[in-house]
């Protein structure tokens, strides 16, 4: 997987690579690299937004910063771009990332990631040059760094071998194999611990019994409220 991300603050993510199931990914072959919107402005001063037309708070990343920098990485037009590759602006409005979407970027060969500042992006940045608009959820982040590297993170952990031996990505919350439910609860030791107790079937060592409570709390926990 090849994740290009577009951002004015590269350097957020200097903590994120060095988490565990990135650093496996990316030791595996994946690559994760950066753009800086503010390094091809074709604006004096390193300009890279502006003040809304129709008036309004806030600045709007500008559409020919995103192209030059785009440009600039793939020495192509952005508007062509998207027929050989996936380029998702990160924006509050747009699909709702859940595992299904996570499942379908993890299949692709490589991604662009395009995070706002501001106000978000030009408009005219969404409906040309990305293919996809996804939101990590309905409330506004002040950047799509954030989102960005939630994306990252869900997708490289779907990745073979990014997750130790002893982690799975493919039987928890929201997979296939428990139907989209939200998974089964864990405990550990102590098994006992003021008077709180691990369900019975968990220690009598039965696998299929196991196996079967583990799913029928998963199934309970789809339909339950949320505490
Ligand atoms: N940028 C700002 N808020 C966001 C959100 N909720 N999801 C994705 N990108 C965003």
């Amino acid at each position: 997987m090849q994740i290009d991300v577009f951002t004015l603050f590269p350097e957020a993510f200097a903590w994120f690579e060095r988490q565990r199931h990135v650093a496996n990914a990316l030791a595996a072959g994946s690559s994760l690299e950066y753009v800086n919107y503010r390094d091809h402005t074709p604006l004096t001063g390193g300009q890279v937004d502006d003040s809304p037309f129709g008036g309004g708070a806030g600045m709007v990343l500008r559409v020919d910063v995103v192209e030059a920098a785009m440009r600039a990485r793939y020495g192509e037009d952005p508007v062509s771009l998207r027929d050989s590759r996936r380029v998702i602006a990160l924006t509050p409005g747009g699909r709702v990332l859940d595992d299904r979407l996570v499942d379908e970027l993890a299949a692709e060969p490589a991604l662009t990631l395009l995070s706002g500042r501001y106000e978000g992006f030009d408009e005219r940045v969404l409906q040309n040059f990305a293919t996809d608009r996804i939101s990590i959820g309905r409330y506004v982040l002040a950047g799509g760094e954030l989102a960005a590297m939630v994306v990252c993170d869900a997708v490289f952990r779907k990745l073979p071998g990014a997750l130790g031996d002893e982690e799975s990505a493919v039987e928890e919350s929201f997979s296939a194999a428990l139907d989209g439910a939200p998974e089964y609860p864990h405990y550990t030791r102590p098994a006992e611990y003021r008077g709180w107790s691990v369900p019975e079937v968990l220690l009598s060592g039965h696998h299929a019994r196991i196996r079967e409570w583990r799913l029928e709390q998963s199934r309970a926990r789809a339909t339950e409220p949320l505490p």
